[in-house]
């Protein structure tokens, strides 16, 4: 397997950094000065942190959960809100922020969740986007970078709960959809200094 798929922390800043200013540009076109950022939870906390940074205006943050991986890698195709939107967003300009959209279920599942309580107009933005694993669509206003069908970590993203820390993405080592059962002897080690995976 020779493919690789990494960005670095540095990368992935200068993104960001390009993104948050057609996004500034957006709102201030569109004369909304207040903007609540609402971030799926737990993958999209590093970037909520980098992207609120790099706005301008009135931000508000909020944060949802959708239950959606079980733990492995395998898409829920049916996911539920389990932590709603709290701030009141009713005539607000909101941007939802993700790690990745794989299937869009879960993403669909926050857009109805969000539009029921009346906001303004709501925006996305994605940092990762694998458009070949779509299932229902949705409408992505700003994606990072477009990814083939691979597992990723890092920069929020998880496996098992782990690698969330990293402060880069990269291809979680070994792991294929096809081949499931290989993660259970993954070797653990080798995910933070190595950049061939
Ligand atoms: P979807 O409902 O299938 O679009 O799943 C989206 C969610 O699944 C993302 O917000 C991630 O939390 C998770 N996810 C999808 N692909 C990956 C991946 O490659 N690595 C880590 N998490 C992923
Ligand atoms: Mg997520």
């Amino acid at each position: 397997m020779s493919e690789t798929l990494y960005y670095s922390s540095d990368v992935i800043q200068e993104r960001i950094k390009v993104i948050a200013g057609s996004i500034n540009n957006y709102y201030e076109h569109k004369g909304f000065q207040e903007i609540v950022v609402i971030g799926l939870m737990n993958g999209s906390f590093m970037l909520m942190a980098d992207l609120v940074r790099a706005m301008n205006g009135i931000i508000y943050v909020d944060f949802v959960k959708v239950s959606s991986y079980k733990g492995g890698t395998t898409s829920n195709k049916n996911p539920r809100m389990q932590v709603g939107v709290s701030l009141p967003i009713k005539n607000k300009a909101v941007l939802i922020v993700d790690d990745i959209i794989d299937t869009g279920h879960s993403l669909q599942t926050v857009i109805k969740h969000v539009r029921r309580k009346h906001p303004a107009c709501v925006k996305v933005f994605t940092l990762l986007n694998k458009p070949r694993r779509r299932e229902v669509e949705v409408s992505l206003n700003w994606v990072g970078f477009d990814v083939p069908n691979k597992f990723v970590i890092g920069y929020g993203m998880d496996y098992e709960g782990k690698f969330r820390d990293l402060d880069h993405i990269r291809l979680l080592l070994r792991f294929m959809e096809e081949a499931p059962g290989k993660t259970e002897s993954m070797d653990k080690r080798p995910f933070v200094n190595t950049r061939d995976t």
